[in-house]
């Protein structure tokens, strides 16, 4: 069977790991921006403020995505670039740039994936209050909103936010991201419900402006897969890919799907923290939980689980000299077969794998070249497994690979290199992988090579 002949193959960006431009035509602070200027706070000591330069160079980046042959490209808007302050006056000149680069990704025949939120939130908005402001649910429907009057009608495909376990867990439990300030554990679940709120209140502005737009969002997983595939095993993999950890509060799948796609917390959270909770009130649950096109669904690892044997689950630990990734990541191919499948049973939706990638200590070779043969077993292991989950009949329509370029890899700077692209940042050169012709073979095939 394989998949489908619509599928979609293409790669994946965010806006502050790429543009640059950070001080330019009008654009307002992010939080990141401040972020990258406190000491200590990123491996390198580096930051954002010209990244890829892709504000400047997006025509060439387009022109590589077309030789590889995507036919989607997931991109996400900087919401300051667009209203510096947040809420308020809309930046022309930033609404200009999306409008250019969007007429452009159509040209060269790619559908647009358009993330509205990938962690650059307005410094201004987060000096009042950020996510904890009562206000911020209609902060981001009104930017929805700007986006979809000016640049709607080619914004194909929506995806509210990305992953909110990192905006929210690494950015105010773990503080590892910006803004990173630790705020107690009421004021995290405070966030994480506006997040939602937000979610859905965009949905709706979404839905009644672009009717034709198919609408979802990107949260990430580890997504865990069982041992053997015994059905004690499978059931203990599937109660620890839905369960919460309260080592890491926010690093879970149902905290935030399930009131999206089941319009409920799930109990666990208000088992761990109800009296924290924040006040749910009676429309809530309705708003945030807006009918969705599609679960756009980030996956890079997971772990493998077996049963304890008394209706429970247990890691699995990883023999000595386990695969690992440049960023020090576990290699699980088999996490991209359970996860669309475990997530396709619970929220029964449509399943775009809106990131999945590997960082490898890419070099240019003395050929010019760059060879990334741990990439290429990486794609080839990961994409196998998901076509297996499509010959299983689980709904998946595309695959989305994170990076196209090389890029600022937030809190580590540009000590990681996750593209098909390797990018020279001080000269701006770009030089296609080993990988990238691997993966154009792949798209010509429809995976059927594999
Ligand atoms: C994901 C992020 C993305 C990138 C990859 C490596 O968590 O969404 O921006 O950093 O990891």
């Amino acid at each position: 069977m394989g998949f489908r002949d619509d599928f979609f193959w293409g790669g994946v960006t965010a806006s502050y790991q790429i543009e640059g431009a950070a001080y330019k035509d009008g654009k307002g602070l992010s939080v990141w921006d401040m972020f990258c200027k406190q000491e200590g706070r990123i491996a390198d000591g580096r930051n954002g403020d010209v990244a890829c330069d892709h504000y400047h160079l997006y025509q060439k980046d387009v022109d590589l995505m077309r030789e590889i042959g995507f036919n989607a490209y997931r991109f996400s808007i900087s919401w300051p670039r667009v209203i510096p302050d947040g809420y308020g006056a809309v930046n022309e000149k930033g609404l200009d740039f999306y409008d250019r680069l969007l007429d452009s990704l159509l040209e060269a025949g790619m559908t647009p994936f358009v993330t509205l939120f990938h962690w650059d939130y307005p410094y201004a908005l987060f000096r009042r209050g950020g996510w904890m402001n009562p206000d911020s649910p209609k902060w981001f429907a009104e930017y929805a909103a700007v986006l979809a009057k000016r640049l709607g009608d080619r914004m194909k495909y929506i995806m509210t936010f990305n992953e909110p376990q990192c905006f929210i867990g690494l950015g105010y439990d773990e503080a590892v991201h910006a803004p990173g300030i630790r705020f107690p554990i009421w004021d995290t679940l405070l966030m994480a419900h506006n997040v939602l709120l937000a979610h859905g209140l965009a949905i709706q502005v979404l839905r009644a402006e672009l009717p034709e737009s198919e609408l979802g969002w990107a949260p990430t997983c580890s997504a865990h897969y069982p041992e053997t595939e015994s059905p004690e095993d499978i059931e203990a993999a599937r109660m620890a890919f839905f369960d919460i950890d309260p080592e890491r509060s926010f690093w879970n799948v149902t905290l935030w799907n399930d009131p999206i796609f089941l319009g409920e917390y799930p109990k666990k959270i208000f088992d761990l923290y109800g009296e924290h909770m924040p006040e749910i009130k009676p429309d809530d649950m309705e708003t945030i939980s807006q009918p969705l096109d599609f679960l756009g669904q980030n996956i890079y690892n997971g772990h493998a689980i077996r049963s304890d044997g008394k209706g429970g689950y247990e890691f699995v630990q990883r023999k000595p000299g386990y695969p690992y990734t440049g960023a020090k990541w576990p290699v699980t191919p088999k996490s991209l077969y359970w996860g669309p499948k475990f997530l396709a049973e619970r929220y029964k939706s449509p399943i775009f794998i809106t990131e999945n990638g590997v960082s490898c200590p890419d070099v240019v070779s003395l050929d010019g070249k760059v060879h990334d043969p741990d990439r290429i077993d990486f794609l080839h292991r990961y994409l196998l497994e998901l076509r297996r989950a499509a010959d299983d009949g689980v709904d998946i329509r595309g695959y989305l690979h994170w990076c196209v370029t090389d890029n600022f890899e937030w809190a580590k700077g540009f000590t990681e290199r996750f593209g098909l692209i390797y990018c020279d940042f001080e000269t701006q050169e770009r030089i296609l992988k080993d990988s990238a012709y691997w993966f154009r073979e792949t798209i010509r095939a429809n995976g059927n090579n594999l």
